[in-house]
């Protein structure tokens, strides 16, 4: 089956029950139970509920997996995974990494006595060094949030394997339209799809998919303890955003590369990063592992005065924490997704003053672009630095 076709009868399309064109929400939290002492597939809809099922096997076919989950958000899905990990236990993950997700291992995991190291995840060598004998998990995002620097997947597959390693991987950015990293190896895929999955701002949602069976009861059981299942209307309305995201996404990319290389042009931008421009660093393992630059950019303005200017000037995209949206969003990763990370710790990362995230949406790539030139019009030229060379 080809990806246009999964997306719409991957899962399941119709109501089994009643043979309706949308999987109806089972607005319902207990179900009838006629005999009352033996089990049936519907009990309790932490435990499970129709809606839910229909958008768990979806994820679970889109991203080659056997099994899938759906949370109430995206780091509801990562706290599922990464709080299993168990005293004693050593993790290394990415160095850039979504602001959430450092919050959480910096600050529950000393509380269970779990080791953590971050390493540069550009070079593959930085991940062997950091291996102890305790070290049961690597977590990788590629491309990064913010900078979108690109981690090699079977690199990093191929060192877990040889030393018993689980290694889990966040591939928002990339959807599993662009990036499928079970077919790489990876034991665990996560997703937020409160982004380009679900597609449309209104509903915060996360996903978990594994083909290992022993994996999948735990995530199961975990989702059930920590009672963080999606409810079933957004899991009916993240159902309704898959079935576009194809076209959505294409149109999206389009836009983003476009934008990126228009915006490398221009004197008053320092940098672009954006993984399909001919001078970002990864670009070549990136294509080894996904088939597209995919819809974020990120760029350099140089000073939050910059900054400040062009988001007052900006007409289209909104400025908002977030991304993978039909609109185009506007972020500033300095306060917004990585502020929960040390001032100093931010700056090493190169997540500084200056630096700008847009996720493309959909709206015609001219329009966009003349809007962001208009913008920039605003920013004094001589606040803006030299160039820099990535
Ligand atoms: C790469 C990435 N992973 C995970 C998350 C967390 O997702 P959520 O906001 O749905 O909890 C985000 C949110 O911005 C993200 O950008």
């Amino acid at each position: 089956m080809q990806l246009d076709t999964k997306l719409i009868h991957g899962g399941p399309l119709l109501d089994k029950y009643t043979g309706s064109s949308s999987v109806p929400i089972y607005q319902a939290s207990t179900f009838h139970q006629s005999q009352f002492a033996e089990s049936q597939e519907f009990t309790y809809t932490r435990f499970g509920n129709p809606t839910r099922q229909a958008l768990e096997e979806t994820i679970a076919c889109l991203e080659f997996a056997k099994y899938g989950y759906a949370f109430s958000s995206g780091m509801a899905a990562i706290s599922a995974v990464l709080l299993n990990f168990s005293h004693g236990d050593h993790v290394v993950l990415c160095k850039d990494i979504y602001g959430g997700a450092y919050q959480l291992v910096t600050e529950m995991f000393p509380k269970y006595g779990i080791e953590y190291t971050f390493v540069d995840e550009t070079d593959l060598s930085t991940w062997e060094k950091a291996i102890k004998e305790n070290t049961k998990g690597f977590y990788i995002e590629t491309p990064s949030n913010p900078l979108l620097t690109i981690t090699d997947i079977k690199g990093v597959v191929k060192l877990a394997k040889q030393h018993n390693i689980l290694t889990i991987i966040d591939n928002t950015f990339m959807t599993p339209i662009y990036q499928n990293p079970i077919k790489l190896g990876v034991d665990i895929v996560i997703h937020s799809a409160t982004k380009f999955i679900n597609g449309h701002s209104d509903v915060t949602a996360g996903l978990v998919v594994t083909s290992d069976e022993e994996i999948a009861k735990t995530i199961y059981k975990t989702q059930k303890m920590f009672g963080s299942m999606l409810d079933p209307y957004d899991c009916w309305l993240v159902l309704r955003g898959i079935k576009t995201m194809n076209i959505r996404m294409e149109k999206e990319v389009e836009n983003a590369a476009f934008i990126a290389k228009e915006l490398q042009k221009q004197r008053k931008v320092k940098a672009v990063y954006y993984p399909s421009l001919a001078n970002h660093k990864g670009k070549d393992v990136h294509f080894a592992q996904a088939s597209s630059g995919g819809a974020v950019l990120t760029f350099d303005l140089g000073s939050y005065e910059n900054v400040k200017t062009f988001f007052e000037n900006v007409t289209f995209p909104i400025v908002a924490v977030s991304l993978g949206g039909v609109e185009s969003i506007l972020s500033y990763p300095f306060t917004m997704s990585h502020a929960v990370i040390p001032e100093k710790e931010r700056l090493d990362l190169g997540v500084t003053e200056g630096l700008i995230r847009l996720s493309c949406g959909i709206e015609d790539k001219h329009d966009l672009l003349n809007d962001l030139i208009k913008a920039l019009d605003h920013v004094k030229s001589e606040s803006c630095q030299k160039k820099r060379v990535i």
